[in-house]
């Protein structure tokens, strides 16, 4: 079916998007979404969604048109895309279904709170770090209920500012080469701190980086039990490369670990630590085989692999290394990352691809282990 001029498609939805801000390439931060909220209606029977900065209204028509929504409120900021806006959303979606305003995202969170009006997924799409609306969305999202936050401040997750880092996640960023993972680890970190404040924790859902963007979706959660080893800190050697975590109680001892291991070593190496981060699953499991299943009978074949990809990774440990960080170590060609993965589960290791950056591997191997093998690799 051809569309008219100046109409986009994306899903099942069509849409105009005049001054709006639209960018196909986040397309996969909303497919999986759609798939998370599809597989919570089907199992709670009801989806009911508040999309606090929606732009051109590409989720609310997609979340109703492909996950099934009952109800959607589709808020925008800026009060000159109502008229596109109610286009958008009078053309795809049911007539009484939802409703479109135009006021600060805080407000609404807090007006719901008030009036008791929690919803099964609020998804919070805004521009740079998430931190003003971290604690805020709490307050409008159900408990057992779903809380999606984007982050696009690569730069201070990545370590480059972590003065600012400290400042709006209350962590210290520090730079290494697995800062994709680290940028899903703070957001998720900083959110379960919040979500403790009020006597709640969040479970992530699934966590993604698309080159660009962070994106986590949680569950908000009661009568948890709160876990420090979970929320800790990433310790990273300079000097050869080695990854730990680090608990609360180990903060005192930096010295890296694997140095006594390499050869004539007068020099104590020290470990720089970032955190404190979220250290647990990056996904829930059981959610990402429903959402696969899910997308396999949409035909949604990229979205399939992308998803066994994440569940292999779901509960590896919270780094990965990079092939050129490998073969930079091992003063070698960089390894094929099939091959190594094979090699390393060969040698009982768990190894596997890691959606986070398509020229990695994550293993529980210690980096110098992985280095040597990647070398019987590349004879
Ligand atoms: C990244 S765009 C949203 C894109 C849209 N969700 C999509 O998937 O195409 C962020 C939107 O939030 C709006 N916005 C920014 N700050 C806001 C705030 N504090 N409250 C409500 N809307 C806000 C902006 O006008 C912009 O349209
Ligand atoms: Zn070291």
């Amino acid at each position: 079916m051809s569309l008219e001029p100046g109409w986009y498609q994306e899903g099942k939805a069509t849409f105009y998007i005049d001054n709006a801000f639209y960018r196909p390439q986040s397309q996969v931060g909303r497919d999986l979404a759609v798939l998370a909220a599809a597989v919570y209606k089907m199992n709670r029977g009801q989806l009911r969604v508040l999309d606090v900065m929606t732009g051109c209204g590409v989720r609310p028509l997609r979340y109703q048109l492909e996950a099934d929504a009952d109800w959607v409120w589709a808020n925008e900021g800026n009060p000159e895309l109502q008229e596109l806006l109610a286009k958008n959303l009078s053309v795809g979606m049911r007539s009484r279904s939802y409703r479109i305003t135009h006021q600060d995202a805080n407000q609404i969170f807090f007006s719901c709170h008030q009036q008791r009006d929690f919803y099964d997924l609020v998804d919070v799409d805004c521009f740079g770090g998430a931190a003003p609306y971290l604690s805020t969305a709490l307050w409008a999202t159900k408990i057992g209920g779903l809380l999606y936050l984007t982050s696009t401040d690569t730069r201070t997750t990545g370590g480059h500012n972590p003065d600012h880092s400290l400042q709006i996640y209350g962590a210290y960023a520090r730079a290494h080469p697995a800062v994709h993972e680290q940028g899903l680890r703070l957001l998720i970190g900083s959110l379960l701190q919040q979500a403790a404040t009020k006597g709640m924790q969040v479970q992530p859902v699934f966590s993604i980086f698309n080159g660009q963007v962070h994106r986590v979706m949680v569950r908000l959660v009661m009568d948890q039990p709160w876990d420090s080893d979970q929320y800790g800190f990433l310790g990273y050697c300079h000097d050869c490369g080695h990854y730990q975590t680090v608990g609360w109680r180990q903060l005192g001892r930096a010295l890296c670990p694997a140095a006594d291991s390499t050869t004539a070593e007068t020099e104590p190496r020290y470990m720089t630590r970032s955190g404190p981060m979220w250290l647990g699953p990056l996904h829930h499991v059981g959610t990402l085989r429903q959402m696969e299943m899910l997308a396999a009978s949409w035909g949604w074949e990229k979205r399939v692999k992308l998803l066994k990809i994440m569940q292999a990774e779901a509960d590896m440990p919270p780094y990965y290394y990079p092939l050129g960080e490998i073969g930079r170590h091992g003063k070698m060609d960089i390894p094929r990352r099939e091959t190594l993965v094979q090699a390393l589960r060969e040698r009982n290791f768990r190894a596997t691809l890691t959606h986070l950056d398509f020229q990695a591997i994550k293993t529980n191997a210690t980096f110098a282990e992985c280095v040597a093998i990647a070398q019987t690799c590349s004879q």
